[in-house]
């Protein structure tokens, strides 16, 4: 049952049949944004059009641009160039979008254009120093409140500065503010990356006609550089395929394929981790849209073993921890994560909310700065009411709990779902979970 910002799963059941998710989120918001920046028109069929991708496709048309919604995900966009976009007279309203803000400063600094930008409660308390820096150190000018959260401005400046910079923390926003902006720097751009993360960006900077090498964590880049116009085919998400591919992977007689799956090697941590906990995952029909891969993903029930996450895995799966955690406290055994901090910054603290979260649901558990440890229990969850803080990952996955628990579980703070997942409460209901809707 849904009533307003409350959902209620009841329990039990396994989840049955096929689906498509919606379009991956980190694809969408760049296609808005490189097809507003490039020469000529860019045509985008799969696009999420969730409340994030909206914020940003509002704030090209508060810059000046002419984006078309021709239903069902498609997207026409008469790309400015770098010089086209006006200075909006209003301040930008990135909602509830991390990746919104810290990308559009790159790309902002690197336009010329002053402007600034804000959020929700949860965006208004997420760390910008981590693009403010870099950008200041190729000459940008920005601001943010003196704890450096937003509202976060940028202020016009013509001449950027090329700079090679090693990213102090694993973040693919981060490094695609910097890329965006050395667009428009003079001379070579070079990002070094400590640990790979999700390279949509540079896959798609080529796509629409820019040069660059990556080698061995290296990105460099010549600026300064026009984008051309092109055609964008987003693959579904994988961050939205893993709370159908957790629910089904932990409850025996669960057979559930999701066409479409974006399977980007940046991207599939989730199904490496389920794999080693003995989930039976099945890649199929695999093959390219433009420069990105995808498949047809089946998964089988199976019963589950705790593990420790690689590490290495950890930056390929960052945002599917909260429905792993799920997928942990009913598999048999411990499973330890560690170095994975940045949990606790993203749209809510996810060590801490899950953890409550979990707690209360009768979860075993200890947490630490960098991870959480979870006893995990083959009989799963006793009924009982969750909060998710209004952060959509962490509601979907306690919705998936409910599979594996012995009385109802209810969610509260649910209206943040839009923001990702749209269409994920009428995709549960078809796979089986036991949501009744009014
Ligand atoms: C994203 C990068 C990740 C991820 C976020 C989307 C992106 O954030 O958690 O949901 O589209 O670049 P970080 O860059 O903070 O790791």
């Amino acid at each position: 049952m849904i009533i307003g910002n409350r959902l209620t799963v009841r329990q039990g059941g396994s989840l049955r049949g096929e689906l498509q998710v919606p379009g991956d989120k980190s694809i969408s918001h760049r296609a808005v944004m490189l097809g507003s920046i490039a020469i000529g028109t860019t045509d985008i069929t799969g696009c999420l059009m969730g409340d994030d991708v909206r914020s940003t496709i509002a704030a090209f048309r508060a810059m000046g641009v002419l984006i078309k919604e021709q239903g069902s995900g498609r997207l026409s966009i008469e790309g400015r160039g770098w010089d086209g976009l006006v200075v909006p007279s209003n301040q930008l309203d990135m909602g509830n979008s991390g990746t919104s803000i810290r990308l559009m400063a790159g790309l902002l600094a690197g336009a010329g254009i002053s402007a600034t930008m804000s959020g929700d409660r949860s965006l208004r308390a997420r760390p910008m120093r981590r693009v403010v820096e870099p950008l200041a150190l190729m000459g940008a000018i920005a601001d943010t409140q003196p704890d450096g959260t937003p509202p976060l401005t940028i202020f016009s400046k013509s001449d950027l500065r090329a700079i090679k910079y090693k990213l102090p923390v694993a973040s693919a926003q981060v490094k695609s503010a910097i890329l965006l902006a050395g667009l428009r720097a003079i001379g070579e751009t070079c990002v070094v990356e400590p640990v790979r993360t999700r390279d949509h960006t540079e896959r798609m900077l080529r796509a629409f006609g820019v040069e660059l090498t990556v080698d061995a964590g290296v990105i460099r880049m010549n600026g300064p550089q026009d984008l051309t116009a092109t055609t964008i085919e987003v693959p579904g998400d994988i961050s939205s395929a893993a709370f159908f591919i957790v629910g089904a992977a932990m409850t025996e007689g669960s057979t559930v394929t999701i066409r479409n799956v974006g399977v980007n090697p940046t991207r599939r941590g989730v199904i490496e981790i389920l794999r080693q906990m003995g989930a039976k995952i099945v890649l199929s029909n695999e093959r390219f849209a433009g420069s990105e891969p995808l498949a047809d993903l089946t998964v089988y029930g199976s019963k589950l073993t705790g593990i420790n996450i690689p590490v290495s895995l950890v930056p390929g799966a960052i945002d599917e921890f909260p429905v792993l955690f799920v997928a942990a406290a009913c598999a048999k055994g411990i499973t330890r994560l560690v170095e994975a901090g940045e949990l606790r910054h993203k749209e809510s603290d996810r060590i801490t909310v899950m953890a409550r979260g979990l707690q209360t649901l009768g979860v075993k558990l200890t947490t630490s700065a960098d991870g959480i440890q979870i006893f995990g229990n083959e009989r799963g969850f006793t009924a009982g009411s969750v909060d998710s803080r209004g952060d959509h990952r962490v509601a979907m996955a306690f919705s998936i709990a409910a599979l594996k628990a012995s009385g109802p579980i209810e969610v509260t703070g649910c209206s943040a779902i839009a923001t990702s997942y749209p269409g994920f409460v009428e995709a549960a209901l078809q796979l089986g979970l036991k949501l009744s809707k009014i």
